[in-house]
Formats: structure tokens, C-alpha cells, sequence
């Protein structure tokens, strides 16, 4: 588990963990090879061992949506006062090792100490879908603050192609694109399908308004997590800087994102995360008939919450 300054080290599994692992394993060896099983231990432990606090903020994503982009704006946002933004941290780090990620701490044996001593407002990432968390983070009295990003399907089905052929061993063949499409149609997605993500008492962001107005979401997100900026901060042009050290081209350029496998002792490397960063990209992959089968399976999902892309 890689560590920074802005949380502390991975403790070894309590015996709480240890039991939850243990259940965890006895269902595994029941459920079908499709299922998705990254989602379900991340659920079963978060539903076992999490203690939430209202002040906890958690980035909810669908992989492939822009959670590197997000992680990277709202830990900015938060830890603003923490550092000079011209010598951004994001200069030295990918933002997968400034923002705990949940699944991440949990699969490599994380303990309640190391959550509990996130110092507040603990900011940690995750891609299981809302529906899974369990209700005491959610509830009223005791809600976290979600920030959620999604974006148009074609372009996550696009980005997703694209990594999983780059994570593929090289003994097997690449997977095609119209494998990947046919699976990822039928909701066999890694975390989920796509539309078990819909939002609900979350802020709700759309990679493709990000794009278009970087500085009135940014605006948005301090508000929502009650920490708007100042007109002093405005002044500075705080939001400019923080939109231009979290852009596609400052992050992909810094020397820690283009580091290899290799050097990084990791099945992934922190350049995957980064290829285009474009909306619309899909256009030069999907035909028009994969785009509009994909577009119908997307409003026959999400139409139960009035919500589109277009
Ligand atoms: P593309 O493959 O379409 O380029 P995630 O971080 O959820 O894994 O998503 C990865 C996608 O977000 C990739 O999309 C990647 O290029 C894009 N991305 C990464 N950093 C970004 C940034 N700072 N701004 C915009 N898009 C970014």
C-alpha cells in the first residue's frame, strides 16, 4: 500500500478484518466466476468495520468516469491551505496515493486504526455504486458528503477498452472491442454496471460539464463540501490554479505520472490512468450502430432518475 504525508501508514488486520476476510473467502467459493468480487468485499468490509463521520467525503466513481480528475480537484479544494499551489503535490504524486482508496486499504489488509487516523475531513475514493453502501452512511443525521462524477457511456466504454487492454497479459490476446461492448451492454462491468451508479443525496457531477466550465464546478464542489473560497482566495485566482494543476495536460506531464510498471514495483502504472482526456473520443472507435445501442441501453437505465447525457 503506497502511503503519504496526508495519511498514515497500513496497520496489520485486526481480528475484526481477519473475520470479515474469512467470511468474505466462504462466499467467494459460492458465487459464479462473473461476479463482481472487488465490489462485494469492498461492501461487505465497509458494511462491517466502517465508522462514518459527517464530515467525511467520499469520491464515488464508476471507473473509467474521471475519478483520477476528481480525486485530484477535491483533494486540492480541501487541503488548499496545506501547501503553496504552485509547488502542487500533485507535482510529486499520482492523486491515487494522496486519497485513500477504499477497496485498495481494504484488499491489502487495511485496519480501523488506519481509517480512524485520517485526520478530519477524512477525503477517501471509491467505485463501489451508492446502492452498496450501508445506511447509516447515507442517513441524515450521520451522511457522509458524496461527490459523484459519471460520463457518457460510449466514452467510458472507450476508456475502459483501452486500460483493460493495457493491464492484459501479454501471452493472451488483446480483448476487441466488440467483446468488450457485448459485455459491458450486458452490465458485466468490473464494479457494476454503469447504471447501478445513479446518484441520489450525493453532488452529482458530469465529466463533460467539467470540461466545458472547470471553474464554476470547482466552485460548486467547495460550496458543497461547505468550504467555498473567499473573495480574498478569489483575488489570488485560487480556482484558476487549482483548475490548471489538476488539468489533463499539467498532471499527464509530471515526471510520477510517466513512470512504468517497473518502476513502480505495481501491476498498474500511474500513465495508465492517463490517454486522452477528451469527450467524445468514442467517435473514433464505436460504429453508429454500437453508439446508438449504447445510448438506448443508457436512457432505458437511467431515464428513473430523468437523467441524460445529451
Ligand atoms: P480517456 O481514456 O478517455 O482518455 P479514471 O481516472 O476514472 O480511471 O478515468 C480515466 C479517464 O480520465 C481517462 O480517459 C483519462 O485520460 C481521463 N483523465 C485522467 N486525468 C484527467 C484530467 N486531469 N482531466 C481530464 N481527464 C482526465
Amino acid at each position: 500500500m503506497e502511503t503519504s504525508k496526508f495519511f498514515p501508514n497500513v496497520e496489520t488486520p485486526d481480528a475484526g478484518y481477519q473475520k470479515t476476510f474469512k467470511n468474505y473467502d466462504e462466499l467467494l467459493s459460492t458465487l459464479p466466476q462473473s461476479k463482481d468480487i472487488l465490489g462485494i468485499r469492498g461492501s461487505m468490509l465497509i458494511d462491517d468495520h466502517f465508522k462514518p463521520q459527517p464530515t467525511d467525503i467520499i469520491i464515488t466513481t464508476s471507473p473509467k468516469c474521471g475519478t483520477t480528475w476528481l480525486r485530484a480537484l477535491v483533494f486540492s479544494i480541501i487541503n488548499r491551505h496545506s501547501f503553496d499551489l504552485r509547488d502542487h503535490p500533485l507535482h510529486k504524486a499520482n492523486p491515487r496515493e494522496l486519497v485513500p482508496f477504499f477497496e485498495a486499504f481494504i484488499h491489502k489488509g487495511g485496519s480501523t486504526p488506519f481509517v480512524d487516523g485520517i485526520p478530519s475531513p477524512r477525503l477517501l475514493s471509491t467505485h463501489l455504486p451508492y446502492s452498496l453502501f450501508p445506511t447509516r452512511m447515507i442517513d441524515d443525521t450521520s451522511a457522509c458528503h458524496f461527490v459523484f462524477i459519471c460520463r457518457d457511456p460510449k466514452d467510458v466504454l472507450v476508456a475502459k477498452w483501452h486500460f483493460a487492454n493495457k493491464l492484459r497479459p501479454k501471452e493472451l490476446p488483446p480483448l476487441s472491442l466488440e467483446e468488450t461492448f457485448d459485455l459491458f451492454c450486458k452490465g458485466v462491468s468490473h464494479y457494476r454496471p454503469f447504471w447501478d451508479h445513479s446518484p441520489k443525496k450525493v453532488l452529482f457531477l458530469k465529466y463533460e460539464d467539467v470540461k466545458k466550465e472547470p471553474l464554476g464546478c470547482v466552485r460548486k464542489v467547495a460550496e458543497f463540501l461547505g468550504v467555498p473560497f473567499t473573495p480574498e482566495e478569489e483575488n489570488k485566482e485560487f480556482v484558476e490554479q487549482i483548475v490548471k494543476q489538476c488539468s489533463f495536460e499539467s498532471m499527464s506531464s509530471q515526471y510520477v505520472n510517466k513512470l512504468d510498471k517497473k518502476h513502480q514495483q505495481s501491476s498498474i502504472s500511474n500513465s495508465d490512468f492517463f490517454r486522452k482526456g477528451e469527450v467524445g473520443d468514442w467517435v473514433n472507435h464505436l460504429s453508429p450502430q454500437m453508439a446508438e445501442n449504447l445510448d438506448q441501453i443508457t436512457e432505458q437505465k437511467l431515464q428513473h432518475i430523468g437523467f441524460n447525457f445529451y
